[in-house]
């Protein structure tokens, strides 16, 4: 197996559907025959994409906190390591979060050695490279330390942007961040493309602004992913059920979306 491609989901705007993309992607990868290891990096105290798997952050023996903390501080992750990879029902592998995983971005804020503090998530990831097709981050909405570190473990960015509102509003930020990283720790890190989600297919407002952002960002020469991720009722009640939606809802919208998106993504 050659090294896995590593890709982080972000945008460090609430709400806009990472956390979503990212499991259904991996999923998606997943039924394709890829070997997919998805990573839990929401340091808001709130670690949906463990949740959203169906795991239970409190009751995990260890987490993306410890692997974080032992290289932080030079200790080997090897003995940690089988203990914190799960595998879900739908066949893709996961590092969970748990609610002390903030405890380690103040750490890493306050950590004196500017170079390693942004390359910690990047040694870990480095260590599992060889042992997956598709390494997927799940970014929290920020743009602080741990989200620095995703991006310098990454070769590509998918930015996930809602189709109403101002979700797009701090996408230029976040291009600005990934130019920086490029001329400093992560030469190769490039954006792959825009996926713009949760589009409301009934109303004209949201067709409208997915038209408007596809417009928008093309003309800057960005790729934006032609399928868009419709909105439904269903996506909304599959993280309770710690299902992705591939499997709470097979033919439903959102998973056809999201395997013509797996396509799509692909293609190239
Ligand atoms: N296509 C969709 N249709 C309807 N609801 C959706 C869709 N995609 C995601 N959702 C719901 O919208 C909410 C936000 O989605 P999600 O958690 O994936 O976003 P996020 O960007 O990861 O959020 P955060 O920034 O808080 O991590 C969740 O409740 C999710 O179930
Ligand atoms: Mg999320």
């Amino acid at each position: 197996m050659s090294k896995a491609k590593v890709i982080a989901i972000s945008n460090q705007k609430g709400g806009v559907g990472k956390t979503t993309s990212a499991i259904s992607f991996g999923v998606g990868l997943a039924d394709k025959g890829y070997k997919v290891l998805l990573v839990d990096c929401d340091d808001t105290g709130n670690p949906s994409l463990t949740k959203f798997l169906g795991e239970n952050p409190d009751e995990l023996e260890a987490t993306l906190t410890d692997l974080m903390m032992f290289t932080l501080f030079d200790r080997s992750i090897d003995e940690v390591l089988p203990k914190v990879i799960c595998k879900n029902q739908e066949g893709v592998y996961f590092i969970p979060a748990d609610n002390k995983l903030p405890g380690i971005t103040n750490a890493l804020t306050g950590f004196n050695d500017e170079e390693k503090k942004k390359r910690v998530l990047c040694s870990i990831v480095d260590k599992l490279k060889d042992q997956y097709d598709y390494i997927i981050l799940d970014a929290a909405p920020s743009l602080n330390i741990l989200s620095i570190n995703l991006l310098a473990a990454a070769d590509e960015v998918i930015i996930a942007t809602q189709s109403q509102g101002a979700s797009e509003s701090g996408i230029g930020e976040l291009i600005q961040t990934v130019i920086r990283l490029r001329d400093t720790v992560n030469p190769q890190l490039s954006v792959r493309g825009l996926l713009i989600t949760m589009v409301d297919n009934r109303t004209g407002y949201s067709k409208a602004k997915a038209a408007e952002i596809n417009n928008a960002y093309t003309a800057l020469g960005m790729r934006v992913f032609k399928t868009c991720i419709p909105r439904a009722v269903k996506a909304e009640k599959c993280p309770e059920a710690g299902q992705s939606i591939l499997k709470y809802d097979p033919s439903g919208k959102v998973a056809v979306a999201y395997k013509t998106f797996v396509e799509e993504y692909l293609e190239e």
